[in-house]
């Protein structure tokens, strides 16, 4: 079994979370520009890198007439994916060695992915699994906006929390985490350089303001939400024992943007995700 994505650097809820919201329905007409995969047809369609599978169920719902199979080597996030997302083959497995004959998918996506793995092979094997003519799309998320409201401010206990235990906090440097991050010059052209054509590029811009009026409640409760198990996640993959002050102070603080939004009383707090959507074609 291997859980050292899910134990280690982002938790379940973390993951399923942020990206349900990232890729919910509302943001659909942006992806849908930019995928530019055709709906109502039988296509075959391979996410790499799928985590607890929030992309692939919007997939599922996107392109209702295409296969969708999401592979991860993560075994805790691919047991939590097959329970939720109905329809979809999931599947635990190596990005760099993908469990599949030559050109069987017509598209294969990743988001989040490529910059945690080496390029040759994640170039190499999604080229390998797609026909000719299939759709590369490579999805990164870019830097955003966060302006954090006034009682979502990192409190006293979580600060003590955090000085204990970053001493000890080599996490990013032991599982390579990021290493091969690409600039946005640098992505498109490592897709070019890795034998796709008809590279294009463009950016969906994800606003998530619980106090805008366009969310329904359960929408906007959903980013608090989201906010919150990032905070309580996080806190519980430091695996330090003495951490019930600083999960305290988060869930007082997000129960107060909770009774604050209730109430009406506005905040304005947002977080305005961007991700780049790379596209290219196998040649
Ligand atoms: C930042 S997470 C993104 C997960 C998911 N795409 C999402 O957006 O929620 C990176 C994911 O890549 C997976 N991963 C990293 N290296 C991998 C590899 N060589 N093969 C398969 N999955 C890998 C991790 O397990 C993790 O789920």
């Amino acid at each position: 079994m291997n859980s050292i994505w899910s134990d280690h650097i982002q938790g379940v809820m973390t993951l399923y979370l942020s990206r349900k919201l990232r890729f919910d329905d509302a943001f659909w007409d942006q992806y849908d520009r930019l995928f530019q995969i055709e709906h109502h047809r039988a296509l075959s369609i391979l996410e790499i890198g799928c985590g607890p599978g929030a992309l692939a169920e919007s997939l599922h719902r996107w392109y209702p007439d295409a296969r969708i199979t999401a592979i991860d080597r993560d075994s805790r996030f691919i047991a939590f994916a097959r329970a939720n997302g109905k329809g979809i083959d999931f599947m635990e497995g190596d990005a760099t060695n993908l469990p599949f004959e030559d050109q069987r998918f017509d598209v294969v996506v990743s988001n989040t992915v490529q910059e945690h793995v080496e390029p040759t092979a994640f170039w190499r094997e999604q080229r390998r699994v797609l026909k000719p003519g299939g759709i590369c799309l490579c999805l990164s998320a870019r830097k955003g906006l966060r302006c954090t409201a006034p009682c979502l401010e990192v409190t006293a206990a979580e600060s003590a929390f955090w000085d204990r235990v970053s001493q000890t906090d080599d996490v990013i440097e032991r599982y390579g985490v990021g290493k091969y991050w690409l600039d946005e010059a640098g992505l498109p052209a490592a897709m070019e350089r890795h034998g796709f054509s008809e590279v294009s590029t463009g950016y969906a811009v994800i606003d998530l303001t619980p106090d805008a009026p366009k969310y329904a409640p359960e929408m906007a409760e959903a980013m608090i939400e989201a906010m919150r198990e990032n905070d309580l996640e996080a806190i519980a993959s430091a695996h330090a024992p003495d951490a019930g002050d600083a999960v305290d102070a988060v869930n007082a603080k997000y129960d107060e943007r909770i009774r604050l939004y209730r109430e009406g009383i506005r905040q304005w707090d947002t977080t305005v995700s961007v991700t780049m959507v790379v596209r290219g074609i196998r040649k």
